[in-house]
């Protein structure tokens, strides 16, 4: 007979894009990670920004206290780029060993960017004091120019400013956050640098109608914006490829209900409680579930220079149903896929 729920084992992944945010609620979110992932890449976009490797220290201080003592878990974290990050904060980034990148907010680009940088040039000496150590750009790869339609601003980010880092610093190592079109995949797979990106579930899912069934969807609004369904199955054919410059990084973003369901709802979907789930549909339906440990758990290490994990988690194509929500600090949050059947589940998740 056949196993009715058939399993699949997987070196455990690693997340390359997590928001956890910070206080009370950082408990109830971080838990949802550790489940599955080994390590993620925690963004700096607090309030105040993480400016410093100082302030990044406390930061991971706190988001070990918020796990249990015995967790394995491990925060990778990241410096916030301003216009003003002097080259000595990059020496100190790259001297020590647990702040693993420097993120590229164009300034007014997304939640929490305000203090993000406003024009390239003046963040020169901190580009090529990371290109000189090997330091990691993280970028989000949008322009701000109000002038740029929406759906567009990924593609011009591509033509111009990421363009111009790789003429200015062709050995920086870059990672494109959260791609959203094929001209950002195209970029990526074709350029002769030490490039790659990330891909969230979402933009994987869902093309930008996913924005309007039957009315507004605030839940499916993130930045990048979701795009068309010929820019999705871009991703998926990147995603899917096996090649070694796309992997994992869920962008997974809390917003408490009410500030998603909202006049003038945050940008964010939160993924991180069915995120590597989600993958597997995604990878499953494009008959391409062998490639799925290359991109959850093999390319971001090795893009980041970082061991492999040599434990496994299992997924088992057994039915469960996401939570309609979950606790956010004293609020609540929706999660992707609230209420939802998905068809596979991390069978061995007590961690
Ligand atoms: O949708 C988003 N939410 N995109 C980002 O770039 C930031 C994130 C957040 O922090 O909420
Ligand atoms: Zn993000």
């Amino acid at each position: 007979m056949t196993d009715p729920h058939p399993k699949l084992a997987l070196l455990r992944p690693d997340d390359w894009h997590l928001h956890l945010r910070d206080g009370a609620s950082l408990a109830t979110i971080v838990r949802h990670t550790a489940r599955v992932f080994a390590r993620a890449i925690i963004m700096p976009n607090l309030q105040p920004p993480v400016t410093t490797v100082a302030a990044a220290a406390g930061y991971s201080e706190r988001i070990r206290a918020a796990l249990p003592a015995a967790s394995p878990f491990v925060p990778l974290m990241t410096l916030y780029l301003t216009d003003n990050t002097p080259p000595s904060e990059i020496e100190r980034v790259h001297a020590s060993g647990f702040v693993h990148a420097v993120k590229y907010y164009p300034a007014g680009a997304t939640t929490n960017s305000d203090s993000g940088v406003t024009a390239l040039e003046r963040v020169y000496p901190a580009l090529e004091a990371m290109e000189r150590l090997g330091v990691v750009l993280s970028l989000h790869g949008e322009v701000t120019d109000p002038g740029v339609d929406m759906f567009d601003r990924e593609r011009v980010f591509v033509d111009t400013l990421l363009s111009r880092i790789g003429r200015d610093f062709p050995g920086l190592r870059v990672v494109l956050e959260h791609v959203t079109t094929r001209e950002a995949v195209a970029y990526v797979r074709e350029a002769d640098a030490p490039i790659a990106a990330t891909i969230t579930p979402q933009h994987l899912l869902w093309s930008r109608n996913a924005l309007f069934v039957g009315g507004l969807r605030p839940h499916h609004y993130c930045l990048p914006i979701l795009k068309r369904e010929a820019h999705r199955q871009a991703l998926v054919e990147a995603a899917t490829s096996g090649h070694p410059r796309f992997f994992l990084g869920t962008d997974s973003a809390p917003h408490a209900r009410h500030a998603k369901e909202n006049a003038c709802g945050c940008a964010g979907c939160f993924s991180a409680p069915a995120a590597l789930e989600m993958y597997a549909e995604v990878f499953e339906d494009a008959g391409a579930l062998d490639r799925l440990e290359g991109f959850a758990s093999r390319h971001g290490a090795d893009f980041y220079r970082l061991p492999r994990n040599t434990d496994h988690v299992t997924l088992e194509r057994k039915p469960w149903t996401v939570p309609d929500q979950y606790p956010f600090g004293a609020d609540a949050l929706v999660p992707l896929r609230a209420g939802e059947t998905m068809r596979w589940r991390v069978a061995d998740a007590a961690r």
